[in-house]
């Protein structure tokens, strides 16, 4: 369901259930897997997620609740449909209260990209969120238009520092003022979306795909009615096969042991295209 924060409605779904979570992206109609932010109540939670240096923690003493959103190493407890299959996570306390008794009632991380169709302007009022999503998702829940408007900044957080991945609803200056150095820029300014980065999906396998049946000792990685080492969705589900792929695409790895890994095509539609976009990307030659 969608729901009001500070900066944006979000399409919110339980971030430690990757099936909820590609119904997201279902519903979006978006054509890619960006790594999402996780949203939740309060720090503790947020210390449950990722792994902060102390500068961030210092950050987030000062603007969390609000328009923040800190990357982190992650501990690993939310869906690899989240994080895109990267060991980094976002995470956000929203400000607004509405969001807060939500995601406190909820009581486990919310994954939550803008809740607008991929492509178009971001929500801020209930009404937006109707107008590009009635009927493909359970809910709204509506709590007037968002103060802030924006999405939030987002900034990295290593131990290397601070590193400002896209700037948003709480300015860089705030940032500076509250951390006292500067922040990395990064040349072009272009967002950081290193979930588009093909290493990150690469198996140490190679990857063969549209493949109707296995050659030599290769591991079939299946969908539909076939006889496959691993089946993303013996249905033929999309959202289903969406859901498992991250996880398979590393199980099936793990099996390989020095085979290869084909896999059954793929309907290059819904998700079926975010799913072979990343497919490609792991089947791409290496460096
Ligand atoms: O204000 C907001 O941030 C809103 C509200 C709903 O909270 N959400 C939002 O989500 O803008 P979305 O999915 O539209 O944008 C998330 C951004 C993407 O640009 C993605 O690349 C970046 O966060 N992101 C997520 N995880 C990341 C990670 N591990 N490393 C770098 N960037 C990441
Ligand atoms: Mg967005």
């Amino acid at each position: 369901m969608a729901f009001p924060t500070e900066t944006v409605y979000g399409l919110g779904g339980d971030a430690a259930n990757g099936e909820a979570v590609a119904r997201i992206y279902q519903a979006k109609g978006r054509p890619s897997f960006n790594p999402l932010i996780a949203h939740v109540a309060d720090r503790a939670a947020a210390s449950e997620l990722i792994e902060l240096p102390d500068v961030a923690h210092h950050l987030a003493d000062i603007h969390w609740p609000g328009p923040l959103t800190l990357v982190g190493k992650s501990k690993g407890r939310v869906s690899e449909m989240v994080t895109a299959g990267l060991p980094t996570l976002a995470v956000r306390i929203p400000a607004n209260p509405t969001a807060r008794i939500l995601l406190a009632k909820v009581g486990r991380p919310v994954a939550a990209p803008s809740a607008n169709p991929s492509g178009r302007i971001s929500p801020t009022t209930a009404g937006h969120v109707i107008a590009g999503l009635d009927g493909r998702i359970a809910a709204v829940l509506d709590d007037g238009p968002c103060s802030v408007g924006v999405e939030s900044t987002i900034i990295g957080a290593t131990e290397d520092g601070l590193t400002l991945l896209r700037p948003g609803g709480l300015a860089v200056e705030e940032i500076e003022k509250a951390v006292g150095e500067v922040l990395i820029r990064r040349n072009d300014g272009s967002i950081n979306a290193p979930g588009q980065l093909a290493s990150h999906y690469a198996p140490n396998a190679s990857v063969r795909l549209d493949a109707d049946r296995t050659v030599g000792d290769e591991l079939l990685l299946g969908f539909g009615k076939v006889d496959a080492t691993l089946n993303l969705s013996p249905n033929g589900d999309l959202v289903e096969a969406a859901a498992n792929l991250f996880a398979y695409l590393h199980q099936i790895d793990a099996l390989a042991n020095g085979r290869g890994i084909c896999v059954s095509p793929i309907p290059e539609h819904g998700l079926g295209i975010a799913i072979n976009d990343r497919l490609r990307r792991a089947a791409a030659p290496r460096k």
